[in-house]
């Protein structure tokens, strides 16, 4: 049986803490559930708006469509061998806390993605990553509800697409609604802890346990805790551009964070074109970049969508004006309809 409800404050559920009533909303635990609301939001001609943790959305103030709160748990092991174990993980198992039982278990792998907000079902969507390591090589394949054929699908990593914080789910997102993730970890731990200083905080201790302990340390160091300053972690994406324009760019800035990409092309760090520009610690009434990381928005008091655009919109035009570069916001915009938006529009 669901329960619909009406009229919503989708204030706790966004960690942007935006105020957003939705006109139609649903908790789902399982997938017999999910084809239940489904037909209800057909049979009320309503869309349907996936929201998992809701940590990388922007909501309206109002919006009419039917809210599916994804809540499917469990976690099963699938297969278990002296290399490697499988599990197969509910999309609404609280991401940082999977990690945390991983690192316990001697599961290896996704320790570098300790304490990223939000819930195991969204991970795929943007293929989140952080300290050099990205949640899609260690995923072997996604379970979605697929609404075209109406039934349940494996998606192997291989038809993912999971690029740098992009996969198919980010494409074609009416059609797939994620389920449940099965991971491939590791059993012998590899330590991926060539990012940034990583290495060096572990000073002597390399193991799983001291690399997940300094990623959390790290993260807790420069990134804002959503409960006491709501955000939506990056806002940007790190600009991704060709080497010509970049060369160009080396010559007049020769401090500038890069990371070599494949295609001769290079990534650049946009928290430090957005801290250049002086933003770092700016606000425009109650919404600003974060003092510590100028990559991170931040709803210091009640702002509205509108009142985040102000500011995130005014941060773009001074990156495009010194650096000719057009940052792109990371998080997923809704109408008031429930359906995703282009920034750009
Ligand atoms: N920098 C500045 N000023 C700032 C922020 C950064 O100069 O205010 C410089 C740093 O000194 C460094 C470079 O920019 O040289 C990169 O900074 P950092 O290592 O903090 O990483 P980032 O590129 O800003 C990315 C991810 C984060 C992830 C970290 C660590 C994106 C959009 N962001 O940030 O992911 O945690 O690397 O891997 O790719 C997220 O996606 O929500 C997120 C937090």
């Amino acid at each position: 049986m669901i329960q619909i409800q009406q009229n919503v404050q989708l204030k706790a559920f966004n960690t942007l803490n935006l105020n957003a009533i939705a006109s139609h909303y649903v908790k789902i635990d399982s997938i017999e559930n999910l084809i239940a609301a489904l037909d209800f939001a057909d049979q009320q001609q309503l869309n349907s708006l996936i929201l998992s943790g809701g940590s990388n959305m922007l909501l309206p103030e109002q919006i009419h469509a039917l809210i599916l709160h994804m809540n499917i748990q469990g976690v099963e092991i699938v297969e278990d061998t002296a290399e490697h174990i499988k599990i197969k993980v509910g999309g609404g198992q609280i991401w940082h806390d999977f990690v945390l039982m991983t690192t316990e278990k001697g599961w290896y792998g996704l320790q570098n993605l300790a304490l990223i907000p939000g819930l195991v079902g969204a991970s795929p969507v943007q293929n989140i990553g952080a300290y050099g390591v990205e949640v899609g090589e260690f995923i072997e394949s996604v379970q979605v509800y697929d609404r075209l054929e109406k039934t349940t699908q494996d998606v192997l990593a291989i038809d993912c697409q999971f690029a740098y914080r992009d996969s198919i789910f980010k494409h074609d997102p009416n059609r797939y609604i994620i389920t449940h993730v099965t991971f491939q970890l590791l059993k012998q731990p590899q330590l991926r802890i060539h990012y940034g200083d990583l290495k060096a905080a572990m000073a002597d201790d390399l193991t799983p346990e001291n690399l997940q302990k300094q990623v959390i340390q790290i993260r807790k160091s420069k990134l804002p805790d959503p409960k006491q300053y709501p955000n939506v972690g990056s806002f940007f994406k790190n600009p991704v551009i060709n080497q010509t324009d970049f060369d160009q760019l080396l010559t007049k800035f020769p401090q500038i964070p890069h990371y070599a990409q494949a295609h001769r092309c290079v990534k650049i760090a946009a928290g430090w074109l957005i801290d250049q520009t002086g933003w770092k610690g700016k606000k425009i009434g109650s919404v600003g970049m974060f003092e510590k990381q100028a990559l991170v928005l931040v709803n210091y008091a009640n702002a509205s969508l509108n009142d985040v655009k102000h500011t995130y919109q005014a941060v773009q035009q001074d990156v495009k004006q010194k650096f000719n570069i057009k940052l792109e916001p990371e998080p997923v915009l809704f109408d008031t309809n429930g359906l995703i938006r282009s920034h750009s529009e």
